[in-house]
């Protein structure tokens, strides 16, 4: 039927033009506005395009006249449709955005639910032990410094006075990243630097990651030490017993014993072990031979020790005829394991939300 518009005489062929357009704009425009989601919004569109095709197509090849006047009746009711199109496109985007917000099983605004009963997040153990360990050296008037983590193999070894051939420099015991340079194995690194650009007298405490080829229930190839040290004229090992002493009444309690074993350190001379009387157990109420952090012992061994080696003065610059220091290092993973019971290293770098969340 629409073969007859391109035959029409003009008045009659823009009637039929119009009145087909209007039916197409009324029909296609209802479909547009019923649709509910994107798909069916593009498949009405889709109609639009070809009920519209239909229509020029029937004035296809007819007069000119007509092809302009009834044309732009029609192009004008394919535009409006058009954007009808366009609104509702934007409208059904946003209805689904909105629903899909609303049809989520979570309330946003809530605050956070945290497995394992800690309702929020804290230091990490050994960071509590660490930071506990400064402040008490702090208090006894140490300054706390930090160190670099890759070191200059002369301030983690040759400064300290390591022989050149000394096992630990080995590669079954460091981390070696190339000539000369290494993860440092202790935090004595700190000495060396400290030493070799501060006039003394120095107090100085420095705690912080150090690493060597060892892993087992009781060694992680990562750890954390303490080092600490005094120089001036006249330091005699009484003011490293005295300091440890302090110290270890501040930690574990007034009166906590503090002996030395003497032991071999290349920095050092002499050299010790520390040991401190286990806070965990007594003889009194026999509960020592069964105890199973000091194994019956009565000592806890917390570090090594001693007074600073003249070698280590002279490889810092500074005189070793008129200073004298002392220095100790310790583990603080292994303070922890003490504070907290803990058997086995590796749980603490495992970062377990069960166990982290005891602490
Ligand atoms: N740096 C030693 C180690 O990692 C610990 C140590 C021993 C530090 C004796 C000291 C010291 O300052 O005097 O095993």
């Amino acid at each position: 039927m629409n073969d007859e518009i391109r035959l029409m005489p003009l008045g009659e062929a823009l009637d039929r033009a119009r009145k087909l357009a209007g039916e197409l704009e009324h029909r296609f425009g209802g479909e547009l506005a019923a649709a509910t989601t994107e798909i069916e919004l593009r498949a009405a569109h889709a109609k639009v395009k070809s009920g519209f095709k239909a229509v020029f197509d029937a004035m296809k090849g007819g007069r000119k006249d007509l092809m302009q006047s009834a044309g732009e009746l029609v192009n004008a009711s394919r535009d409006r449709l058009s954007t009808t199109f366009q609104t509702r496109l934007l409208e059904i985007s946003d209805a689904t955005t909105l629903a899909d917000l609303r049809a989520r099983p979570f309330d946003l605004t809530l605050p956070a639910r945290l497995p394992f009963g800690s309702s929020r997040g804290h230091a990490h153990p050994i960071l509590q032990v660490r930071d506990e360990l400064l402040e008490i050296f702090r208090d006894l008037g140490f300054q706390s410094v930090s160190g670099p983590e890759i070191e200059l193999e002369k301030n983690n070894f040759t400064k300290l006075a390591f022989p050149p051939d000394h096992p630990a420099t080995d590669m079954q015991d460091t981390f070696w990243l190339g000539p000369g340079l290494l993860l440092r194995t202790h935090t004595s690194n700190v000495q060396a630097r400290e030493m070799s650009t501060r006039k003394p007298p120095m107090a100085i405490v420095s705690a912080g990651a150090v690493y060597r080829r060892d892993d087992d229930v009781t060694h992680s190839p990562m750890f954390h030490q303490l080092e600490c040290f005094l120089v001036d004229e006249h330091v005699s090992f009484a003011e490293l017993k005295g300091v440890l002493s302090a110290f270890a009444a501040r930690l574990f309690g007034p009166g906590t014993a503090v002996r030395f074993r003497p032991s071999y350190f290349p920095f050092v001379e002499p050299g010790a072990e520390v040991d401190v009387g286990c806070p965990f157990c007594s003889d009194t109420d026999t509960t020592r031979a069964a105890c199973r952090v000091c194994k019956g012992t009565g000592w806890i061994e917390i570090g090594g020790s001693g007074m600073i080696h003249p070698d280590v003065f002279r490889q810092c610059g500074l005189d070793p005829d008129q200073l004298t220091g002392f220095a100790f290092g310790m583990g603080i993973d292994r303070m922890a394991m003490i504070k907290y019971g803990i058997p086995n290293i590796r749980t603490m770098f495992e970062n377990d939300p069960r166990f982290l969340a005891q602490f």
